[in-house]
């Protein structure tokens, strides 16, 4: 029998819609839509199903987490500055059963010393920063492989 397709949900926090046209020397100039569709369309290859949610608000996106508690696998999360900034945020991925990957396009570390602490990074599986909207690719397989990895050692 067919395994059930993995159930991944993709976060973007504030003004990461405005990719493509943000700071382009810090973000580049891949839009929003064309990395969601990168995104979407490596979900289709893996197997897996995507569902990509953005937005400027803090609550929004716990209120989506907490929508998806009993029905996701893994997230990918890029909270933007919330990253910096939410207690609220950290202790809501903590409370998921599921695996969280934090991405971001830049790498913080080598930015403006604000952007060098993460509430986030003590509760998620692991980091992916710097390389552009490439992390978030890397952050899906990393997701739908290392599933694979922990039934096939099940079985
Ligand atoms: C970001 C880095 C954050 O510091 C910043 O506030 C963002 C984007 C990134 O993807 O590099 O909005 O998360």
């Amino acid at each position: 029998m067919l395994a059930p397709a993995m159930k991944i949900l993709v976060l973007h926090g504030p003004n990461l819609n405005m990719f493509g046209r943000r700071e382009p020397s810090i973000y580049g100039t891949t839009t929003f839509d064309e990395i969601n569709e990168r995104i979407e369309r490596l979900a289709v290859e893996l197997g897996a199903e995507v569902e990509i949610y953005q937005s400027n608000h803090e609550g929004a996106l716990l209120d989506k987490l907490q929508a998806r508690i009993d029905d996701c696998d893994g997230c990918v999360i890029n909270a933007g500055a919330l990253t910096h900034t939410s207690v609220a945020l950290a202790d809501c991925l903590k409370a998921m059963p599921f695996p969280c990957i934090e991405v971001h396009m830049s790498n913080v570390s080598k930015r403006e010393s604000f952007r060098h602490h993460s509430y986030l990074t003590p509760v998620v599986e692991g980091v992916i920063a710097g390389l552009g909207w490439r992390g978030y690719l890397l952050a899906l397989r990393f997701l739908v492989e290392s599933a694979s990895d922990r039934d096939s050692t099940r079985s």
